[in-house]
């Protein structure tokens, strides 16, 4: 496990830009797990101007994203399909067909079980980001998630869906229920970087890196993937004992 810890959100995303551009550069052909949420935003801002600089070309590239609400149809606004299109894919040459959401509509089960089949046909993910839930969830794999799961229905916690509500005109209307890569599936990516940013993710951070493996902090099992780059702000890294 390597571990940086950076000055704030830019420097953090500066850092997981570069990786990614790497990946492409030496990998035309890679496939990439993306993740949503606010803390990769503007890494994708980073990878746009990138792309439109003539640094990075991405009309080669498979995207596989980690998870989406169920009951929300991928072109409503909040849906993480709209989520990657507006901040990345319709900003930069790839090829729409090649990017891969799960679907939180239709036969959930089958979507499951044909996302799992559709990352191992490409042969597996290159490079995953993910960002951390203030209760450590990684995708949506909440506390109390096998470490060995595949995608995945999951109901969400109290504290992801007070987190997400952001996102929604009220409370109320954030889903209840997700589909997600699991644990097992993301541990299977290549190579893994984790972005944090913040002091609300000070704790889980902790949990994470200086805890035991456990189910009740999801991200913990990343401790044992053998090429994992932690990226995080000082005040996410700030109840880390070894600084
Ligand atoms: P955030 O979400 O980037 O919006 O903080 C991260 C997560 O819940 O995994």
């Amino acid at each position: 496990m390597k571990l940086i810890i950076t000055k704030d959100h830019e420097e953090m995303s500066q850092k997981a830009a570069e990786i990614f551009s790497n990946q492409i550069k030496s990998n035309p052909k890679s496939i990439l797990g993306l993740a949503t949420g606010g803390t990769p935003e503007r890494m994708y801002e980073l990878l746009v101007n990138l792309n439109k600089s003539g640094i990075n070309d991405w009309s080669g590239i498979t995207t596989f994203n980690l998870d989406e609400y169920i009951g929300i149809e991928a072109d409503h606004s909040v849906s993480y399909r709209t989520y990657m299109n507006e901040n990345l894919f319709s900003k930069i040459n790839i090829n729409l067909a090649n990017t891969h959401v799960p679907k939180g509509t239709g036969d959930i089960e089958l979507n499951c079980k044909k996302y799992d089949e559709a990352i191992l046909a490409k042969g597996g993910i290159d490079l995953q980001v993910l960002g951390i839930g203030e209760n450590a969830h990684i995708a949506f794999n909440e506390p109390g998630s096998p470490e060995n799961g595949g995608t995945s229905i999951v109901n969400l916690t109290e504290s992801t869906i007070q987190a997400n509500s952001r996102y929604f005109k009220s409370i109320n209307d954030v889903p209840k229920t997700a589909i997600t890569m699991g644990i097992g599936s993301i541990l299977k990516a290549r190579k893994i970087i984790l972005l944090a940013s913040g002091v609300k993710k000070a704790q889980a951070i902790k949990d994470m890196i200086e805890g035991p493996m456990t189910d009740k902090v999801p991200a913990s099992f990343l401790q044992k993937h053998n090429d994992l780059t932690i990226i995080v702000d000082q005040a996410a890294a700030s109840l880390l004992k070894r600084t």
